[in-house]
C-alpha cells in the first residue's frame, strides 16, 4: 500500500519528533530565558496560570484526537459493510458539551483573573523604586531614592519589595526578564506642562534567591531590537548596599569661574595607575564621549548614552552586542554600527543621526578601552 520511501520517511520524521519531544522536556535553569523557573513569587503565579491553562487544554486536545481516531477507524467504509446507523440531535450529548466545556472555561478563567489582580498590585510605601526607561536599543536604570544611574546591568536587594516604573525614551519596548516573571510593555508616553510623565506601567516583585538572570527586550523596537539585553543581579541587602555607594552619582564640584588652573579632579584614581588607564581617562574627560555619557565621581555627567559607572561589571558592549573584552571595546568605539545596526553612537571615522565622528585615533581607542574595562 506504502511505497518503501514513504515508509523510510515517516520512521526518520517520527525518529525526529520524538528527539524533539524529550529535548524540549528538559527546560532547566541551564536555560537562561526559562520561564519555568521563577524566583518570585510574581513569576509564579504566572506560571501558575500557564500551567493550569496547559493541563485543560491538552487533556481537550488529547480527548478530541481520540474520539476522532475512534470515529475515523471504528466507522470506515468496508467493502460492503451496511451504512452507520444515522443520527440527529442527543440532548443529553449536546447538554454535555456544553455544561463540561463551560465548567472548564470557569476553572481556567477563575485563577486566571485572580492572578491578573494579583500581579497588578500597587506597591507598599517601602518598596524600592527603579525605573526602567527603554531606549533604542538599550536600558536605563534610575534608583531615583539612592541617587543611581546605571545601564543595561542592573542591581536589585533579595528579599525587598521592587517596585519597577516602565516608560519609554522613544517607541515601544517591553521589559522581560523570564526568571522575575513579567513582560511588560514600556510606552513612550506624555508629559505634563512640568515635565512629570504621565502615567506609567508598573511591576512589583520581590526576588527571593541571589543570582545573575537575563533579559531582554520583548517588543519589536526597530533593527537592533535583538540586541537589547539586560542583566538583572539580585544580592543580598549588605552587597546591595555597597552597590549603590560605589555607584551614586558624585559630580565634581564646579570649578570656579576665575580659576587660573584647571582643579584636581576628584575621580582621579589614587597612587600609581596602569599608564594606558589614565590616557584613557584623560582622552574620555576632554573629548566628545563627556557630552552623552556619564562615569560618576567624573566630570563626565552626559545624559544622552547610557550611564558607564563600574562599566567593567557588565557582561556585554552595547547591551549584548558582543562579549566584554578590549578587543569589542575598541571595536565598538571604532564603529558602533559594525556591532549594531542603527546605534545611535557615532564612531571614530563614521558619523550616526545628528552626532559627527569622535576622529579618535587607534591609540586613543586603545586607551579609552583600557579605561573603561578599567571601572569595576
Ligand atoms: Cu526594545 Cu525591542
Amino acid at each position: 500500500m506504502f511505497s518503501r520511501n514513504t515508509i523510510q520517511h515517516a520512521r526518520v520524521l517520527v525518529a525526529s519528533l520524538w528527539v524533539l519531544a524529550f529535548t524540549a522536556c528538559t527546560g532547566g535553569t541551564e536555560y537562561v530565558q526559562t520561564t519555568f523557573h521563577p524566583v518570585t513569587e510574581y513569576g509564579e503565579v504566572q506560571n501558575a496560570v500557564f500551567r493550569n491553562t496547559f493541563w485543560w487544554t491538552l487533556g481537550i486536545l488529547v480527548l478530541v484526537i481520540v474520539l476522532l481516531l475512534f470515529v475515523v477507524v471504528r466507522f470506515r467504509e468496508k467493502p460492503g459493510a451496511p451504512q452507520p446507523k444515522q443520527i440527529h440531535g442527543n440532548t443529553k450529548l449536546e447538554l454535555l458539551w456544553t455544561i463540561v466545556p463551560a465548567i472548564i472555561v470557569v476553572l481556567i478563567g477563575v485563577p486566571t483573573v485572580q492572578a491578573i489582580f494579583e500581579t497588578q498590585r500597587r506597591p507598599a510605601a517601602d518598596a524600592l523604586t527603579i525605573e526602567v526607561i527603554g531606549h533604542q536599543w538599550w536600558w536605563e536604570f534610575n534608583y531615583p531614592e539612592l541617587g543611581v544611574r546605571t545601564a543595561n546591568l542592573f542591581y536589585l536587594p533579595v528579599g525587598r519589595t521592587v517596585h519597577f516604573q516602565l516608560h519609554s525614551a522613544d517607541v515601544i519596548h517591553s521589559f522581560w526578564v523570564p526568571r522575575l516573571g513579567g513582560k511588560r510593555d514600556v510606552f513612550p508616553l506624555p508629559r505634563t506642562a512640568e515635565g512629570e510623565r504621565t502615567h506609567h506601567n508598573h511591576i512589583v516583585l520581590q526576588v527571593d534567591s541571589a543570582g545573575t538572570y537575563r533579559g531582554q527586550c520583548a517588543e519589536f523596537c526597530g533593527e537592533s531590537h535583538a540586541i537589547m539585553a539586560i542583566t538583572a543581579v539580585a544580592v543580598p541587602q549588605a552587597e546591595f548596599d555597597a552597590w549603590v555607594a560605589s555607584m551614586r552619582h558624585v559630580a565634581p564640584a564646579p570649578v570656579p569661574a576665575d580659576a587660573a588652573a584647571p582643579q584636581p579632579d576628584p575621580g582621579a584614581p589614587q597612587g600609581a595607575a596602569d599608564p594606558l588607564v589614565e590616557e584613557g581617562r584623560r582622552i574620555f574627560l576632554s573629548r566628545a564621549c563627556i557630552a552623552c555619557h556619564a562615569i560618576s565621581n567624573t566630570t563626565a555627567q552626559g545624559r544622552v548614552g547610557p550611564d558607564l559607572t563600574r562599566f567593567a561589571l557588565r557582561p556585554t558592549v552595547g547591551a549584548g552586542a558582543r562579549p566584554n573584552t578590549q578587543e569589542n571595546i575598541e571595536a565598538w568605539i571604532r564603529d558602533p554600527r559594525a556591532l549594531k545596526p542603527g546605534a545611535l553612537m557615532p564612531g571614530a571615522q563614521v558619523p550616526a543621526g545628528a552626532f559627527p565622528p569622535t576622529s579618535l585615533s587607534d591609540e586613543e581607542i586603545r586607551a579609552v578601552a583600557a579605561y573603561l574595562r578599567s571601572l569595576n
